[in-house]
Parts: C-alpha cells; sequence; structure tokens
C-alpha cells in the first residue's frame, strides 16, 4: 500500500540539487526534512528551499554537511543524491546500508567494483538504487518507447545517442563555481556521460531482461576545445591555458547487446555546437532520427508515405504519445527540462512510497554507469573491446517479473491509466 507521506533527505544541492529538491516537494505526499550539502551555504539554501514552498507545513528541517552523520541520525525513507559522479555510488551504498532507497543524478561510474558494490548493498539490504535517468521519461522518448513495444519499427536493429552539449565554462571555471566536471575532464578520457540516450535505449532493448550489453570499444579525439576557449575567455595567464586536458572533445563508443544489437554513443562537451542527444533508431521497419534537438524526423512503413524519405516526427508525435504524458499534458506539464524531471522524481518518489521496485533499478543503474569506466579502459588500450559484465549474474535470461504501473519502463501499461483510449 502506498504511504501517505515519503520522508526524502536530499544530498547535494548545487544547480541540480537545488532545482530538484524544490520540485520533489511539488510530488505530493513527499516531505524533505533533512538536506546535506558540505558547502555551508548550499545546504542553508536547502532548508529555505523546503521552507519557501506552499506546501510547507512547518516540519522541522535539518541541514548537515556530512551525509553519514544526515543518515544515521534521520529515520528517512530515501535519499536523492546529487553530487558529483565519484560521490554518488559511496553515498548510494551508505544509505541502502542505513535502511534507505537511494535515487542517484546520473553520471558514469569509475571502477566496476563501484558498480558492485551497488549491486551488492541493494541485494543484501532490500533496498533499491534508481538512476535518475531523467530522459527515460521525456516525450519524444517516451511515445518512441511506445512505438517499438508496438511493433512500428519491427525488430530493433542499431541505435544511437549522444550528449553533445557544448559545456565549456562550465567545465572550465569549475574551481570558481564549485563545480565536478572539471577535474574528470583534466584527468579522465573516456564516455564520461553515457546515461542521457543510452537509459532509454536500454529500455527499448530489454537490457537486463532478456538482452544485456555484453561488449564495448571507445574511441577518443584529440583535446583541443577546452583549451582554445580559455584562451578566448581567460586569456594566456589563466592557469588552465595550455593545459594538457586528457579528455578527447568526441569520444565515440560502440556497444554489442546479447541479441544482436549495436549502440553507438557519443560524447562531445568539448567544441561550439547546439545541444542534442542524437536519438536514432533503426527497426527492420524503419528510422527515427533527430538531427538537431528540434528537427526530429522519422520514416516507418506502413506509417509515413515512404521510406526513402523522412517526416517531420514533432508533428505527428501526438499521435504515438505515451499514456503517462497523455495524462500529464492533461494535468499541466512542470518546469524542469521539458517536465521529463518531474516524471522521474514522480516515478521515484511512488517506488518508494510504496516500498517496491522502481522503473529503473540497481542492475539497470550499475550496467549504465559501467560504461564510462569501460569506454576509459578501451581508450587506454587503443580501443580494444572489453566486456561488460552481468550485473544480475545471470538473472537476465529469465527476471523476476517487473512491476506494472504508470511510469513502467518495460511496458507501456494502458490498463494503470484512467479514462485512456488506444
Ligand atoms: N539529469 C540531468 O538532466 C542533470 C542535469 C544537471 C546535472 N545532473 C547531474 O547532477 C549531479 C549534480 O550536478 P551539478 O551540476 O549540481 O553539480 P555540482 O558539481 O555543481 O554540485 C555538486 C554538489 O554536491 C556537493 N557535494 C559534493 N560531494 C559531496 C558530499 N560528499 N556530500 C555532500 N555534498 C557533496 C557539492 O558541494 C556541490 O554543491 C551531477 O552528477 C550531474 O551530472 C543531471
Amino acid at each position: 500500500m502506498q504511504k501517505k507521506t515519503v520522508k526524502i533527505g536530499a544530498i547535494g544541492l548545487s544547480g541540480r540539487g537545488s532545482g530538484m529538491l524544490d520540485l520533489l516537494l511539488d510530488v505530493e505526499g513527499v516531505v524533505c526534512p533533512a538536506v546535506c550539502d558540505v558547502v555551508p551555504e548550499r545546504a542553508a539554501h536547502g532548508v529555505e528551499i523546503v521552507k519557501n514552498k506552499p506546501s510547507y507545513t512547518g516540519y522541522e528541517v535539518r541541514s548537515y554537511l556530512d551525509y553519514r552523520e544526515m543518515l544515521t541520525k534521520e529515520d528517512l525513507d530515501a535519499v536523492y543524491i546529487a553530487t558529483t559522479w565519484i560521490t554518488h555510488s559511496r553515498i548510494a551504498e551508505f544509505a541502502m546500508r542505513h535502511g534507505v532507497h537511494a535515487g542517484i543524478e546520473v553520471g558514469g561510474a569509475a571502477s566496476i567494483e563501484e558498480c558492485w558494490q551497488l549491486v551488492r548493498a541493494s541485494e543484501e539490504t532490500g533496498k533499491f538504487c534508481m538512476l535518475m535517468e531523467n530522459c527515460c521519461y521525456d516525450r519524444k522518448e517516451m511515445a518512441l518507447f511506445k512505438m517499438v513495444k508496438q511493433g512500428l519499427f519491427g525488430e530493433i536493429i542499431h541505435c544511437e545517442g549522444g550528449y553533445r552539449h557544448d559545456l565549456r565554462d562550465e567545465i572550465s571555471l569549475g574551481r570558481e563555481n564549485i563545480h565536478g566536471r572539471l577535474y574528470n575532464f583534466m584527468r579522465r578520457n573516456g564516455e564520461l556521460y553515457p546515461t542521457h540516450q543510452l537509459g532509454p535505449i536500454c529500455k527499448l532493448l530489454d537490457i537486463n531482461r532478456g538482452n544485456r550489453m555484453v561488449s564495448l570499444v571507445s574511441m577518443a579525439s584529440k583535446s583541443r576545445g577546452l583549451n582554445e576557449w580559455i584562451r578566448q575567455n581567460k586569456g594566456e595567464d589563466y592557469d588552465l591555458y595550455g593545459y594538457p586536458f586528457n579528455e578527447g572533445d568526441v569520444v565515440t563508443t560502440l556497444i554489442k547487446c546479447a541479441n544482436g544489437e549495436t549502440v553507438t554513443l557519443t560524447h562531445d562537451c568539448c567544441l561550439p555546437r547546439p545541444y542534442c542527444r542524437d536519438y536514432c533508431i533503426q527497426g527492420t521497419k524503419g528510422t527515427f532520427k533527430e538531427a538537431t534537438e528540434r528537427e526530429l524526423r522519422f520514416a516507418l512503413e506502413g506509417v509515413t508515405e515512404s521510406t526513402h524519405g523522412y517526416e517531420d516526427f514533432t508533428e505527428r508525435l501526438p499521435e504515438f504519445e505515451h499514456p503517462l504524458w497523455r495524462e500529464y499534458l492533461g494535468e499541466g506539464v512542470k518546469k524542469g527540462h521539458g517536465g521529463m524531471d518531474f516524471l522521474v522524481l514522480s516515478a521515484f518518489a511512488e517506488a518508494v512510497g510504496l516500498d517496491e521496485k522502481p522503473p529503473i533499478d540497481v542492475y539497470d543503474t550499475a550496467a549504465m554507469m559501467a560504461v564510462t569506466c569501460l569506454s576509459e579502459q578501451s581508450v587506454a588500450m587503443g580501443s580494444m573491446p572489453v566486456p561488460i559484465p552481468d550485473f544480475t549474474n545471470g538473472m537476465w535470461i529469465d527476471r523476476e517479473p517487473y512491476r506494472r504501473g504508470k511510469y513502467c519502463l518495460e511496458e507501456v501499461c494502458e490498463d494503470c491509466f484512467e479514462g485512456t483510449e488506444d
């Protein structure tokens, strides 16, 4: 039975964490009695966010600088973690071992051991760890998910995705803005941020439920973009000018799945360019292609006039609307990356309230995060293929059933929505 009130703590309250905390408090039944950030002003700001919400009912809100103290002292149902890529897992593991569910912001793993630690903590405690991959809940991704599950693409053969986002200022000014990305780009070289498009792709391909990612190869270009930005914007006297950044400007990764599909991922954050996630789905009946963020195209047998030319997808999207978005559009879409942030938070809060499996579980989380450290290994070894571990330990061939519901990412559960035609 769903709890009336779920107590969720928030750890990491910079740009992402504070925005998401504000939105989380709009989810029915959520209260946040504890917030944490190592930067005292940010922790204090977290308290303000909670207290300034119109829904705030006057409960006590405590702030912490140390997540261990918070998790030891507080009686929470879950924590939402938006710290840095190299701290998400250790905080999530600590949380699960202290009896609370964990939702972690997106980012890749630094080691395979880190992924196993998450899996073991979840299996041993019965607490879940959900990667908060908001892109799984974006409107177009959900419509495409529904189309794939309806068989409109035929059998899926190949998918592509990317994180192509000009972050030169955010990365270069990481010390001034106390932002976590900079040191990763200075010292690492690989697919640092794989999950925005990999999340929806894994769900299309039934990864960890009848399919899995088995191996990958990665190749990194040279690195020039950050230095050029620093030269133009900070000058040649700035201490990072000429720094030999390790991260290649464009890192390309190719993944092979057990059922034969291939997936290409592109990481591209250091060159001037418009934002794009480069989504592409190719099946035996046709293709979807994100040419730019706003130019979505498709060619599908029996759906578009021809498969030799593309048609505009955005115009026709309402025909394929996922019922979650149909309902959401009716109720009023909330702010946060076009609305998807509120949906992923709602999915997380629902699983916490029910004390049930989340739609993105610890096996999905581990498999997706592992792509980062495996791609670093591949790049370091001259693009050698590296195996991707099976974090389900064989269960992917015959898993226990998933939990059906509105936020389900395994099938479209039309019957869970009131008044749905289709
Ligand atoms: N899903 C999305 O669309 C989306 C968008 C933006 C950011 N993100 C992700 O959210 C995370 C946070 O992003 P950001 O831009 O706010 O990063 P950031 O580096 O600006 O902020 C991280 C915050 O965590 C705090 N922190 C670090 N270690 C901590 C610890 N051990 N205990 C408590 N607090 C700690 C820092 O002081 C800082 O306030 C990143 O993983 C990022 O990739 C996701």
